[in-house]
C-alpha cells in the first residue's frame, strides 16, 4: 500500500497581534496571570480561515516546488469555517487554482491529525498528491468580555504537501478518538461564542492526549523513548507540562510556539511542527509524534518518521 510523504510546508499568522498586555486593558486579568497559568505572551488575531489557509497554503506548495495543477485533493481541517455554506477548502481550492476534491474536517483543535490521517488514506487508495491545512480563525468565535476563553484563543494556519510514496511512508502509527457525551464542556452554537469549563477541559485533556499518544506509539512499535520530538497542542503550557511529563517526555523534546500564537486549534500542531523543521531540529529518520486534543471531545495522535524534503 502506499504511503506518504511531506515535501513541503507553510505557515502563517495574521499580522495583528494583541500582547497579554492589551487584553489587560480589555478585561480584569494581567500578563502575569495569564503568562503563569497558560504560557501564553501574545497571539495573532484577523483575517479570514480562507485567506491565511492561501497563504499557508501558497508557501507549501513553494517550498515543494511543485506545479499546484498536480495536486490531486485538498482536506482543510477547520472548526471556524468562513460560511455554513459551501466548505472553506472550496473558496481556497479555487483562489489556489487548483482543481480536485476538496473537503473541511472539523474534529476541532485534532482537527489538523485527523485531516493528515485522512490523508494518508487516500494516498493508499490511489491519490498522488495532496495538500493538508489546518487553519483556524478562533478570534471570529471569542467572546472578548469573557476573561475565562479570550486569553486563550486565536488565529493561523499550517499547511503541507504530502506526496505518495512506494513504501509505507512517514505515517508508523496513528489514533482518532472522541467522546461526544463530553461535549458540553466546550461548544459553541452556530452564531455563538465559544463557552467553556476550563477546569474540567484540563483534567481531562492531559488524560486523554496521554492516552492517544500511548495508542499510536503501541501501533508504531515504539516507546516515548524513540521520540525525538513532540508535537502537542498549544493550548496551555501547563496542559503540555503535564502531558509530556506522564508520558516520559521532557520539555526539552516538545516543540512549544504558544507563547507566539495562543490556541490556535487546527493550526496549532503544524504551526509547532513546521517552526521546529525550519529551526533545524528535525533530521531524516527522527521519530517525531503529533498528539492533539479538542471539543467534542477529541484526541488525536500521528507517530512520523521525518523525513527532510
Ligand atoms: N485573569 C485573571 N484571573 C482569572 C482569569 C484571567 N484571565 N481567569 C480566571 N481567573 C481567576 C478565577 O476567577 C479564579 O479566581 P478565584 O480563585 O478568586 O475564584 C482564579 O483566577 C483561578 O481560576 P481557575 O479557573 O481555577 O484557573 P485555572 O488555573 O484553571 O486556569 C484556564 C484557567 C482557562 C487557563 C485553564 O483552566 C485552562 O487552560 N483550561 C483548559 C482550557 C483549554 O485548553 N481549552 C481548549 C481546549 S482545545
Amino acid at each position: 500500500m502506499a504511503g506518504g510523504r511531506i515535501i513541503g510546508w507553510g505557515t502563517a499568522l495574521p499580522e495583528k497581534v494583541l500582547t497579554n498586555a492589551d487584553l489587560s486593558t480589555m478585561m480584569d486579568t494581567s500578563d502575569e496571570w495569564i503568562t503563569e497559568r497558560t504560557g501564553i505572551k501574545r497571539r495573532h488575531i484577523g483575517g479570514s480561515t480562507a485567506s491565511l489557509s492561501v497563504a499557508s497554503a501558497r508557501r507549501a506548495i513553494a517550498m515543494a516546488g511543485i506545479d499546484p495543477a498536480s495536486i490531486d485533493g485538498l482536506v482543510l481541517s477547520t472548526t471556524t469555517p468562513d460560511r455554513t455554506v459551501p466548505a472553506t477548502s472550496a473558496t481556497v481550492q479555487n483562489e489556489l487554482g487548483l482543481r480536485c476534491g476538496a473537503f473541511d474536517v472539523n474534529a476541532a483543535c485534532s482537527g489538523f491529525v485527523y485531516a493528515y490521517v485522512i490523508a494518508q488514506g487516500l494516498l493508499a487508495i490511489g491519490a498522488k498528491r495532496l495538500l493538508v491545512i489546518g487553519t483556524d480563525t478562533l478570534s471570529r468565535i471569542t467572546d472578548w468580555s469573557d476573561r475565562g476563553t479570550a486569553i486563550l484563543f486565536a488565529d493561523g494556519s499550517g499547511a503541507c504537501v504530502v506526496d505518495a510514496t512506494p513504501d509505507a511512508g512517514q505515517l508508523l502509527g496513528w489514533d482518532l478518538d472522541a467522546d461526544g457525551s463530553l461535549e458540553h464542556l466546550l461548544y459553541a452554537e452556530v452564531g455563538g461564542y465559544i463557552h467553556m469549563d476550563g477546569k474540567e477541559v484540563f483534567r481531562r485533556a492531559v488524560r486523554i492526549m496521554v492516552d492517544s499518544a500511548k495508542k499510536s506509539l503501541a501501533k508504531a512499535g515504539l516507546s516515548v523513548d524513540d521520540v525525538k520530538l513532540c508535537v502537542p497542542h498549544q493550548a496551555n503550557l501547563r496542559i503540555i507540562d503535564a502531558a509530556c511529563r506522564n508520558l516520559g517526555i521532557p520539555l526539552e523534546r516538545t516543540a512549544i510556539v504558544l507563547h507566539e500564537t495562543g490556541n490556535t486549534s487546527s493550526a496549532s500542531i503544524p504551526l509547532a511542527l513546521f517552526d521546529a523543521a525550519d529551526r533545524g531540529r528535525l533530521q531524516n529518520g527522527d521519530i517525531v509524534l503529533l498528539v492533539g486534543f479538542g471539543a467534542g471531545m477529541t484526541a488525536a495522535s500521528a507517530v512520523l518518521e521525518w523525513r527532510n524534503p
